[in-house]
């Protein structure tokens, strides 16, 4: 059985419940999200060959200091930076560290940062420099399945609705969906109920209702699914060392629809689309 509770009604919340926000959290997650998507801008022009991605923690760390948030990361289970990069076969949770930046990598940049108690939680992919076509395809798949994710995010449709829309699009392109990790309910807290997988079957899962709030962050592999994490603790690979890509966005459902906390002000979200413009 699915239960829901008013999220400002309840401090501490038992398992397998999932809060629903209202305006107030709404407003939190503007706020919040507008911030994240301001910095994830902001380390667009840093992302070049030779530049060390301590150098984009360090962008972000004081980015935040200065617009008065937290960086969710910085000392979260241990993690010790602001930010995570994730370089090419790379699916997550990439250390920032002193190794150069090199033409043809892509890069994911994931960021979240609290503001007034909200978690803004967003990534995107970074090309260095020209990029292979396969490189751009991978992007370009990945953000169609956010963007067929986002579509289906509603009340009437369910969470596996939004994993099949992933799932579907991404195995069409004989690509594939990475399993262990998902999206999350967030809010004051960092990951919350519900979890939303990045495949699955239509109509299954948890209805989508007005105020509840979480990511959706696909991570989509060139090659299999499956993952490795590395002796660090945190860098999660591909065990077969192919390609991988992710972009995620903070989203709130509405009565009609969803609301996008992370949008990026300069339009800059989707590196395949600004570059063409530009
Ligand atoms: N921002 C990641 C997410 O999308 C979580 C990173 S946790 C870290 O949920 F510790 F690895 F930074
Ligand atoms: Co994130
Ligand atoms: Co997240």
């Amino acid at each position: 059985m699915i239960t829901f509770v008013d999220a400002s009604a309840q401090s501490r919340r038992k398992p397998g419940v999932i809060p629903l926000h209202g305006e107030e959290g709404f407003a939190g997650m503007r706020k919040a999200g507008a911030l994240t998507a301001q910095a994830l801008d902001i380390l667009t022009e840093y992302v070049e060959p030779g530049v060390p991605t301590s150098t984009l923690d360090k962008v972000a760390y004081e980015f935040a200091r200065d617009n008065g948030a937290i960086p969710a990361t910085l000392f979260y289970r241990g993690y010790r930076h602001s930010l995570c990069t994730s370089i090419n076969h790379v699916v997550c949770h990439g250390i920032p560290d002193e190794r150069p930046l090199r033409e043809g990598d892509i890069v994911n940049i994931d960021l979240t940062l609290v503001v007034d108690g909200w978690h803004g939680d967003s990534s995107r992919m970074y090309p260095v420099g020209e990029i292979s076509r396969k490189a751009e395809r991978l992007i370009e798949v990945t953000y169609d399945s956010l963007e067929a994710a986002l579509q289906v995010a509603k009340p009437g449709n369910t969470t596996g609705d939004i994993g099949a829309a992933i799932q579907t699009l991404a195995e069409g392109e004989r690509m594939s969906v990475v399993r262990d990790f998902v999206g999350h309910g967030l809010g004051k807290l960092f990951h919350d109920e519900p979890n939303i997988l990045h495949f699955g079957t239509a109509g299954t899962g948890i209805p989508l209702k007005p105020g509840m709030i979480f990511t959706i962050e696909p991570m989509i592999n060139l090659g299999k699914p499956h993952v490795k994490i590395l002796s660090d603790g945190w860098t999660a690979v591909t065990r077969d060392r192919t390609l991988s890509a992710q972009c995620e966005h903070s989203i709130g459902i509405t009565e009609t629809g969803c609301e996008i906390f992370t949008l990026s002000p300069g339009g800059l979200f989707n590196p395949m689309k600004s570059r063409a413009a530009a």
